[in-house]
């Protein structure tokens, strides 16, 4: 009776432990998908307003570097154990991101603005930056993943910042 009880316990254990593994891997994929989406979006941004072609060919360039760094992650996610726990609530929200992102690109395609341009793209910094990686800020685990996570996280208050100081030094 008592090794049943132990040979169960184990097996739930292995099942919390696959679900776990499982979140973080669909996490990563819809994390790669939402740089790539992000940066298409800053892309349009390029093409609509020439005079600031080059601001957000930066930000398109940095946010497909973003998506090579999280595939990496992915790699480091399946040799390794779980360095941090994603909910299902964490994972829908990022799923449901990535679905809005190409609806707003072509919203923004049918009626460009300069001014609309900025506004999409600090909402946006500001809400990845909310969804993103914010529980593993305090974590000091020295875990590749951790350490991939910092750095988008960085990356989401730098954007945010450049844009609003862009925003102040060319009157948007
Ligand atoms: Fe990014």
């Amino acid at each position: 009776m008592l090794i049943h009880k132990w040979i169960l316990k184990i097996v739930i254990q292995k099942n919390i432990i696959k679900k776990i593994m499982k979140n973080i891997l669909d996490y990563l994929e819809e994390g790669v998908k939402n740089e790539l989406n992000v940066s298409y979006l800053y892309a349009a941004f390029y093409y609509a307003c020439p005079e600031d072609y080059q601001f957000w060919w930066d930000l398109s360039m940095e946010e497909v570097n973003h998506a090579s760094l999280l595939r990496s992650g992915m790699d480091f996610c399946k040799f390794g154990d779980s360095p941090f726990e994603v909910s299902d609530k964490d994972l829908q929200e990022l799923i449901e991101l990535n679905i809005q992102l190409p609806c707003i690109i072509e919203e923004f395609k049918k009626n460009p603005s300069r001014k609309k341009a900025f506004e999409i793209a600090l909402e946006l910094e500001n809400s990845v930056g909310e969804i993103h990686y914010q529980k593993v800020m305090t974590s000091d685990k020295n875990d590749q993943l951790i350490k991939i996570f910092k750095k988008l996280n960085k990356d989401d208050m730098d954007h945010e910042t450049r844009i609003r100081r862009y925003m102040r030094e060319n009157d948007i």
